[in-house]
């Protein structure tokens, strides 16, 4: 594990972003593996930025998604699929025809083998970024007895719920969603992960200096080979 620590969430995204832009450039037809969630946004909106500056195309570009929650249409205003678009997609020039994303309304099994032979037939993903949740989650994988390996339908977690409910206004949270698995996202080519503000420090630690188990299911990243992980000082305050 390769770790970068910045004074701020802001500092982050300047620096994650810059190095998607220079990735895209150098590898125009990449496989970007894209996460939700507040962590990635600066660096959403840097790529965006880049875009509209003419400094990056992503004509070329394939994506794949970590989650999608259950039993809510793809154009929910709270679907991650509308997240992407919102905070990404919509701002640059990809082509939605190289999106891909998991159904949540999909069978379950059926839609993770389709998942999982969709990104092979691309080669594999060659960045995949990942927040972490404050319990260790990584995707929606929460701590466990056993670390996944393809996408899943997963129960999502109290401290989850708590986190995440605050952005459904008009709807119960859903309390499933499609997840990719710890075994999807550890064959990603490279990792980047990214940490901000003191509610992720115990993870961070746990992740970091604890031992590779279940428990805290972003611990495997020790184990990949190519993994940075970005953190604010406030994520890095207990290491
Ligand atoms: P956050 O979520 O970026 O909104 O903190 C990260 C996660 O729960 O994986």
């Amino acid at each position: 594990m390769e770790i970068k620590v910045y004074k701020n969430a802001e500092e982050i995204g300047k620096a994650a972003g810059q190095l998607y832009v220079d990735y895209i450039n150098a590898n125009p037809s990449c496989v970007l593996g894209f996460a939700t969630g507040a962590s990635p946004v600066p660096t959403y909106d840097y790529i965006a930025e880049s875009y509209k500056q003419g400094k990056v195309s992503l004509k070329g570009v394939s994506t794949f998604n970590l989650d999608e929650y259950c039993d809510i249409p793809r154009e929910h205003k709270n679907s991650y699929y509308t997240f992407m678009c919102e905070n990404l997609f919509s701002r640059t020039d990809i082509d939605m025809a190289n999106v891909d994303f998991l159904d949540g309304n999909a069978d379950p099994d059926e839609e993770s083998a389709r998942y999982a032979a969709a990104i092979k037939a691309k080669g594999g993903i060659d960045i995949q970024l990942l927040g972490i949740g404050r319990n260790g989650h990584i995707a929606f994988n929460e701590p466990g007895d056993e670390f996944t390996d393809e996408a899943w339908k997963v129960t999502l977690t109290q401290s989850t719920i708590d986190a995440n409910s605050i952005y459904f206004d008009d709807i119960p949270m859903p309390r499933y969603a499609l997840t990719m698995g710890i075994g999807s996202i550890m064959r990603s080519k490279k990792i980047i992960m990214i940490a901000t503000g003191e509610s992720k420090a115990q993870a961070v630690k746990d992740m970091i200096k604890g031992p590779v188990t279940p428990a805290c299911p972003a611990s495997i990243l020790q184990q990949h080979g190519d993994a940075l992980i970005f953190l604010d000082e406030a994520a890095a305050k207990l290491l």
